[in-house]
């Protein structure tokens, strides 16, 4: 089946996600679609295997224009997309979450779905039992069961959107082989989604490579690979580096705490965290992490342990005396929980920075809000609401708006949706809050970014937090096992070192 892509637009709000895209993916061939984070690529997928309506452009499946107004509609039409976080359900079994994919009138029934799925398998080497909980497959496992979906329901098209996150070296072996299995010998066409040049350039035939919403270029095999950073990036970027910090005293130690939410609990968790150190934590979404650094600033109900904050105990006390103490919490939803729409750039600094109990000096508000818009390269003006500006953007002001001289500073997904050096700018307002003996605590699911960034990680898996890791001696393979709960085969994965 031959996809062209035609002039596709999507914008949301601002941002052109993309701008005009047309591509073309020929049958039997893997196709990469490479480019940095926020170049457009998802977007992109997602408005070929009708996720998301698409502003303009068309797309063509064997020369006769479609479109697709559910993912449903789309993989009738033979196109099936994998997503980079699964969208799968934890509490189901393997056969079930295999069986729900069927429209009601072709559910085979349970012999028959055993059947088909260990078939399926077989044929591309995944071995999945049945009766296995999905919540405890590890990621790579996940992935494999939604590949065996969307077969069973006759993909001819796969989209696969950064598959490599997250999953072992001997899985990424593993479903490197089954994709080439896909093209080559059943004329499947795979659409590989990275910004990982090294894997566009072992898998793929071609690829398309996209910058800023747009097609940088494209590129067959043999492929330069100096072309290829030149078109994703338009120039080389400098690797980013970590200026050494002297750690301080401890700023946060938590003692045996238990958190408890009506959909999980998170118990037993150590951990101290000094000035100056800069701790990750990881896990699948759900898995405790988010609720855990939620409850660091008193933004959750404890059940028991302790949370001390500079010495001070500060166990079930209110978010206003963890702020006193100095912890800020800057939340992944930027316009839900860290801006408010409707209010100006001048207004949110104002509210900040307020003068005096009742009386704000507009005059003097608007020209510290131009300063900062100066200052952290604000792509807006003073008078520009919060939501008419990119996630880029929006980003800076809520880093705009934090004081200095934090001792606890708690992020969520800090650089999601932003691209490489929108994320490296980030990195190092941050990085410099150290200096001040600012402790971070992050949540990322980019496990690049965990390694890059953080002294030590802690992986949360069922509520649980695992023993920390020293960044430098932990790989991504390990990371990625230990993210899907497999202990043993991350002690394997484990960096030798003494
Ligand atoms: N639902 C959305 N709402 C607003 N902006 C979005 C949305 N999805 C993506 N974007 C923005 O569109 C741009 C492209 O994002 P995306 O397609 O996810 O890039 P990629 O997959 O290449 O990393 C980014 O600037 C991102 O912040
Ligand atoms: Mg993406």
């Amino acid at each position: 089946m031959k996809v062209e892509l035609v002039e596709i637009r999507k914008y949301f709000g601002p941002v052109r996600a993309n701008d005009g895209i047309s591509m073309t993916v020929e049958p039997g061939t893997i196709h990469g679609l490479l480019g940095e984070n926020g170049a457009g690529k998802t977007t992109l997928m997602k408005c070929l295997s009708g996720y998301l309506r698409p502003d303009g452009g068309q797309i063509l499946i064997d020369g006769r224009p479609v479109s697709f107004t559910s993912p449903a509609e789309a993989i009738r039409h033979g196109i099936g997309m994998l997503h980079q976080d699964p969208l799968d359900f934890p509490q189901m079994r393997v056969l079930d979450n295999f069986l729900l994919a069927f429209d009601d009138r072709l559910v085979p029934n349970r012999r028959e779905g055993v059947r088909l799925l260990r078939e399926l398998g077989h044929r591309f080497h995944f071995d999945l039992d049945p009766d296995a909980e999905v919540g405890q497959l590890t990621v790579g496992e996940r992935q494999q069961l939604e590949i065996l979906r969307l077969l069973a329901l006759g993909a001819q098209v796969i989209i696969l959107d950064e598959p490599t996150t997250g999953i072992s070296a001997p899985q990424k072996a593993q479903l490197f082989e089954t994709l080439r299995l896909l093209a080559e010998e059943e004329g499947r066409s795979v659409i590989f989604v990275s910004h990982k040049l090294e894997e566009v350039e072992t898998l793929c035939d071609r690829v398309t490579v996209l910058r800023r919403g747009k097609v940088a270029g494209e590129a067959e095999r043999p492929f330069s690979v100096d072309r290829l950073v030149e078109m994703m990036f338009g120039r080389s970027l400098p690797p980013p580096t970590r200026p050494p910090v002297t750690l301080g005293p401890p700023v946060l130690e938590v003692e045996n705490l238990t958190v408890p939410s009506y959909r999980l609990v998170v118990e037993g968790v150590d951990l101290e965290v000094r000035a100056g150190e800069v701790v990750g934590l990881a896990g699948l979404e759900g898995s405790g992490q988010r609720l855990f650094m939620r409850a660091c600033a008193g933004l959750e109900r404890v059940t028991a342990g302790r949370i001390v904050v500079d010495g001070q105990d500060l166990t079930g006390a209110p978010y206003r005396r963890f702020l006193e103490a100095g912890v800020a919490y800057l939340p992944a939803g930027r316009l839900e929980e860290g801006l408010i729409p409707g209010l100006t750039l001048t207004e949110h600094f104002a509210l900040v920075d307020r003068d005096g109990p009742f009386f704000i000096d507009w005059k003097a508000a608007r020209e510290r809000a131009l300063e900062r818009v100066r200052h952290y390269h604000i792509v807006g003006r003073p008078e520009t609401t919060v939501e008419a500006l990119s996630g880029g953007n929006q980003q800076r002001v809520l880093l705009a708006l934090l004081p200095h001289g934090l001792r606890l500073l708690l992020l969520e997904h800090p650089t999601r949706g932003l691209d490489v050096e929108s994320a490296n700018w980030v990195w190092q307002q941050l990085l410099a809050r150290r200096e001040e003996g600012t402790a971070i605590l992050f949540i990322s699911a980019d496990l690049d970014e965990l390694l890059e960034r953080a002294d030590r990680i802690v992986v949360f898996f069922a509520g649980r937090m695992m023993e920390p890791l020293v960044a430098e001696r932990t790989t991504v393979e390990q990371l990625g096992y230990l993210i899907g709960g497999k202990t043993t085969e991350a002690q394997r994965a484990q960096r030798f070192s003494l």
